[in-house]
Formats: structure tokens, C-alpha cells, sequence
């Protein structure tokens, strides 16, 4: 990820703020429109004031983020309610964004973004970013996440039954999810790493199911672990075992990698199968291993490796 920014004292808000945070969000709302140039404001509303739109000078589509609190967005005769974590647009052409009024007792941050104006200086150069390719199975498209999948990443991950074996825990709101994906994902993906891929269905790759990739256990040794989970209601189709498959094959290409690994709480049965049905072997289980939700668990060890 790069940044230049011709004009740091313009702009100096944003950059000291959040010390560095929101060059998350630009990346993604850089891929929103389809653009490697973003404009990017942010605005702290305090409880109970209106703030004018922090700007309006974009002649192409905007959009409002909020990122903390709950917030009025006005335009026009239309008044609408942003989430945590959800977007508004709206076209500058069409109609004037007039403010954003806090009516809540809490502070709100909201993030605004447009496409960059000529004379703009913040400029995000996201040709410089990593992603993992998208791959496709039979019945799947696994593609990069976005910080857009926040909400279908909620949909699932906030099920505890999905949690039950998992290290992470349930998400408690659509802002779990986006931070899920801001600092793990985008992370990973800034080191060049495919952990993970969404597991979209073909006939809908907008809407994320689930999640399978590979990190590093150790660069030296060539050994990755693959991780997966996918929501409850597509459990038992076989999905994660045909997902996780393509990302093996993909990432013993790509890191020429010797071994690929995946462990799990030795209760979690379904994991170990699809284990057993990537072709991997059991290789045996560590005791204790692990101290989580205040008790000890045996972990079973799987691996795939090139002889
Ligand atoms: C573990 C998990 C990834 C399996 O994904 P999946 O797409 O359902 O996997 P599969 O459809 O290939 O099923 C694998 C095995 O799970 C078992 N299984 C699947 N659905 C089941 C269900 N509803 N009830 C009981 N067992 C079930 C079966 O033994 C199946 O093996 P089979 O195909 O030989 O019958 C999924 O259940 C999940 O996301 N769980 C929550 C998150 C998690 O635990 N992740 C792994 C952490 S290590």
C-alpha cells in the first residue's frame, strides 16, 4: 500500500487522527468505484450537533461511511439513519448532500469519500496493493474480500454455533466484522498473504458465505496453515472442502510451497474431515495445546506435503 500525499498540512487531520488507520478504508472505497485516486475526508460529530457535509465539491458519486455511532444523513426532502459500518450514497449531481446530524447522545465519526478533484492532494495509489486472485470451483467464487463484505461476514459470524470451535470469537456487531477485515484482512493482504479468500456462490459473488485461506507457519520451512469457515446454513455441501482444494492448489503453486497444514479442537469433527477430504493426513494430536474460553483443548494436527 502507498500513499502520497503532496499537502500534509491540508490534510494533517486525517493523517494524525487515526494514526493511519483510515488508509484502510481508502483502499477499499478506491476499489468501490473503480478508481486508484481517492479524495478522503473524516469528521468527528459531537452528540446532539449537525455538521455540513464534509465536502461537496465532487461532481461524481458520493458516499457516506460511518464508522462510529449512528448518525442522520439529510439531502433534500430524504432523511436516513447510517449504521455503524454502513454506507450511504448519493449523487451529487442529483441531489446536495445538506449535513449530518448527530442526534445521538454518543460521538459519531463518519468517513466521507469521493473520487478525487483535480486540485485534491491526498492521493492513494492502490496499483501498488496486493490481492489474492479470484479463483473459481465448480459451484464457488472465491474472491478478495472488501471492506464492503463487512455485513455478510456479520451474517454468519455472529452465530455462535459457527464460533463453537473457532480461536475467534463471535462478532457482536458489523463492526467486529470490519475490524475483522481492516486489521486482520488488509494485513494479510498488505504482506502478500491469501488469508483469506470469501467463499461467494456463483450465482451470487456478491454475498460472501464464508472464508478459507493459507498463512505462513514458517517462510524457511515452506509450510502454510489453511484456516476456513462458512456459515451454518451451507454446512454439509461440501463447500469448504471444494474451496479449500482450489486454495491449496493455488498456494503450493504460487509460495512453491512443501507443506500445508490445518489443526483443529479435536471436538470439531467436521473440520477434521474436511481435512481428511483436502487429502490431507492425520498426523496426530497435541494435548493441551491450547488454553481458550477458559479451558484446555487437544488440537489434531493434518498436513498435505510434496514428497
Ligand atoms: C467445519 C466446517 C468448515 C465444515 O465445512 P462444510 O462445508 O460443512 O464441510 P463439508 O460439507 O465438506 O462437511 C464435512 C463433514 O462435516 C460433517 N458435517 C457437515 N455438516 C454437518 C451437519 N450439519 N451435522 C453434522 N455433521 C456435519 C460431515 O461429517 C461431513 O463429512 P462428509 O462430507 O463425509 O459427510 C463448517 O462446519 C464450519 O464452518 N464450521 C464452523 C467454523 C469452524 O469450525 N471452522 C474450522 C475451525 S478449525
Amino acid at each position: 500500500m502507498k500513499i502520497i500525499n503532496k499537502n500534509e498540512l491540508e490534510h494533517k487531520q486525517l493523517i494524525n487522527s487515526k494514526s493511519g488507520e483510515l488508509y484502510s478504508f481508502s483502499h477499499v472505497v478506491s476499489d468501490f468505484f473503480g478508481s486508484r485516486q481517492v479524495f478522503l475526508t473524516h469528521d468527528i460529530i459531537a452528540p446532539q450537533k449537525r455538521a455540513s457535509s464534509a465536502h461537496r465539491h465532487s461532481y461524481i458519486e458520493e458516499i457516506v461511511f460511518v464508522s462510529k455511532g449512528q448518525l442522520s444523513v439529510i439531502w433534500g426532502e430524504q432523511k436516513r439513519t447510517a449504521q455503524e459500518g454502513s454506507f450511504i450514497f448519493f449523487d451529487p449531481k442529483e441531489t446536495e448532500l445538506h449535513c449530518l446530524q448527530n442526534e445521538t447522545n454518543d460521538e459519531v465519526e463518519t468517513i466521507t469519500f469521493s473520487l478525487k478533484r483535480q486540485d485534491d492532494a491526498v492521493i492513494y495509489d492502490n496499483s501498488k496493493t496486493w490481492q489474492p486472485p479470484t479463483l473459481e470451483t465448480s459451484r464457488l467464487i472465491l474472491r478478495p474480500i472488501q471492506l464492503t463484505d463487512a455485513e455478510s461476514i456479520f451474517a454468519y459470524a455472529k452465530n455462535p454455533n459457527v464460533c463453537k470451535y473457532t480461536l475467534w470469537e463471535t462478532h457482536q456487531s458489523v463492526q467486529d466484522s470490519l475490524s475483522y477485515i481492516k486489521d486482520y484482512i488488509f494485513d494479510y493482504y498488505s504482506k502478500g498473504v491469501p488469508e483469506p479468500f470469501g467463499i461467494t456462490l456463483k450465482e451470487n459473488p456478491q454475498t460472501v458465505i464464508g472464508t478459507v485461506g493459507c498463512f505462513w507457519t514458517s517462510k524457511q520451512a515452506k509450510a502454510m496453515e489453511l484456516a476456513y469457515a462458512i456459515g451454518e446454513e451451507h454446512w454439509g455441501k461440501g463447500f469448504v472442502a471444494e474451496a479449500s482444494k482450489v486454495v491449496m492448489d493455488y498456494c503450493f503453486k504460487e509460495f512453491s510451497l512443501k507443506r500445508i497444514q490445518a489443526r483443529c479442537k479435536v471436538e470439531n469433527k467436521s473440520s477434521s474431515r474436511v481435512m481428511e477430504k483436502v487429502g490431507m493426513s492425520y498426523e496426530g494430536t497435541l494435548k493441551s495445546a491450547i488454553f481458550h474460553r477458559n479451558k484446555f483443548w487437544d488440537m489434531a494436527y493434518y498436513a498435505k506435503v510434496i514428497e
